[in-house]
């Protein structure tokens, strides 16, 4: 495949490097004289291992060469990857101005051209940059419109630098965003990658990169706060995350990574504020770990404004445990979200099928009763009783045996969706929110 590469810096120079190696006719294009001529004369622009050796064996194969000339590249490459820099702006935004400069050269040269072209982004953007400013760019400055003549997609680089080549050719995943759900010639240059290809939506890859990204700085703030408590407690902090990390059910693993309501119950909160507090005489800020809490309260609120939002004075509240299953309701998230709404004068009812068992048999009872009894007296006998009270509706906890009940009075409901509930997804009630999609 011809394929030009804007942008010779660390993601591009690999990525010229690598598809040429794999055997595609790469040019490089840069407006950098210096990078350029590196390049041409057979050498990296940057330092990483094996990437001097693989830039020298492709051009001389003359598989890859270099150019400052937009159109000329544009006139010889059917794919052209975009990996300009994005970097950030003193008040923290993003730079994207490299990206709009492309975008018109390569949009003013693809006016000039009849055959279809592909470009692809692969810079690092804010989910909708693609979509909402680069599209708009390409479209006005070549004359065409996406989809005719015209194709674009989001390809998220995941290579670390240090370690590029090896991550080239070893990614996690590839992640490709496109318009619609149509394939395109980019999924043919990654086949022989051993990785699983995701298609999706552009915002959605563009955002893939944001999570990825901020996933690993938590995981190694967390890491680094969870060793400094481990060093004055003199524990050793790499025995504790070498046992940590061997648990892939709970720890390494999708599990705790659903967006959705906050956390509560006898443990988290609780254990959270015991580690807190000890590091707090240990005269150790965690700042990491002690923004956990406030932020799982902020989660409350937004479920509070929600219903604020909702405008119904009559709410049913499906579930009030902390989590669907038990009838534990010690700092239950939707106990709090309760008294809130209790507190705003709002008309609540609740059904909790576990905690109305519980109300009669449980362990629990002693406190249902006597340490929330402004709730427990809130309490429907059955979920009809409850839809029947409903305005807007918030699905706290869900259970399948709960659908039975729930499908045929949802149709006219307002849901407030705090667990992404599928089955009311798809049912379709006459107003849906979900707390964090
Ligand atoms: N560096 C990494 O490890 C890494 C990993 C994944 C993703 N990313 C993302 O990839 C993008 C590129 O990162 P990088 O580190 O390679 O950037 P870089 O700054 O090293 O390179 C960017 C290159 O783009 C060139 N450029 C600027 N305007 C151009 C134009 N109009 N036409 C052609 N080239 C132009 C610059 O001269 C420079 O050589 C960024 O969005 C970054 O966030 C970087």
């Amino acid at each position: 495949m011809n394929i030009s590469i804007f942008g010779l810096g660390y993601v591009g120079t690999v990525c010229a490097g690598c598809l040429a190696k794999d055997g595609h006719k790469v040019i490089g294009v840069d407006p950098n004289a210096h990078k350029v001529n590196l390049i041409n004369t057979g050498a990296s622009t940057i330092i990483e291992d094996d990437i001097g050796d693989i830039i020298k064996a492709a051009v001389a194969g003359k598989r890859l060469s270099a150019t400052d000339s937009c159109s000329d590249a544009i006139a010889k490459t059917d794919i052209s990857l975009v990996c300009v820099g994005t970097p950030s702006q003193p008040n923290g935004d993003l730079d994207i101005s490299q990206l709009k400069r492309v975008c018109t050269q390569i949009g003013r040269a693809l006016q000039r051209k009849s055959a279809p072209h592909l470009v692809v982004i692969r810079s690092t953007v804010i989910p909708g940059t693609t979509d909402d400013i680069l599209v708009p760019l390409l479209e006005k400055h070549s004359g065409k419109k996406c989809g005719h003549g015209l194709l674009v997609g989001y390809n998220p680089e995941f290579l670390r630098e240090g370690t590029s080549v090896y991550d080239y050719y070893n990614p996690p995943k590839i992640v490709i965003g496109q318009m619609g759900a149509r394939p395109t010639s980019l999924s043919k240059i990654y086949r022989d990658l051993p990785a699983p290809l995701i298609i999706t939506e552009i915002r959605t890859a563009e955002m893939v990169k944001y999570a990825d990204n901020s996933f690993h700085a938590v995981k190694v703030v967390f890491a680094n706060e969870i060793g400094n408590i481990c060093k004055q407690l003199k524990v050793d902090s790499h025995e504790v995350m070498r046992i940590f990390c061997q648990d892939t059910k709970l720890n390494l693993s999708p599990y705790y990574l659903r967006p959705g309501f906050a956390f509560g119950g006898s443990c988290l909160p609780k254990d959270i504020r015991a580690m807190l507090y000890r590091a707090k005489t240990l005269d150790l800020s965690v700042p990491m770990l002690a923004s956990i809490l406030p932020s799982n309260e902020l989660q409350v609120k937004a479920a509070l404004d929600m219903v604020e939002a909702g405008g119904s004075k009559k709410i049913g509240l499906l579930g009030l445990s902390f989590k669907a299953g038990t009838d534990d309701l010690r700092e239950s998230p939707l106990v709090k979200l309760s008294e809130f709404l209790i507190g705003r004068g709002y008309d609540l009812k609740i059904y909790d099928e576990n905690v109305s068992l519980a109300k009669i048999f449980g362990a629990n009872k002693q406190y249902i009763e006597e340490g929330i009894p402004h709730i427990s007296s809130l309490m429907c006998p059955d979920i009809q009783t409850l839809l029947a009270h409903a305005g807007t509706l918030i699905i706290g906890n869900y259970t399948k045996k709960y659908w039975k009940a729930l499908k045929d009075g949802i149709a006219k409901k307002t849901v407030i969706d705090l667990v992404r509930c599928n089955d009311i997804m798809k049912a379709g009630p006459a107003r849906y929110y979900g707390i964090a999609w």
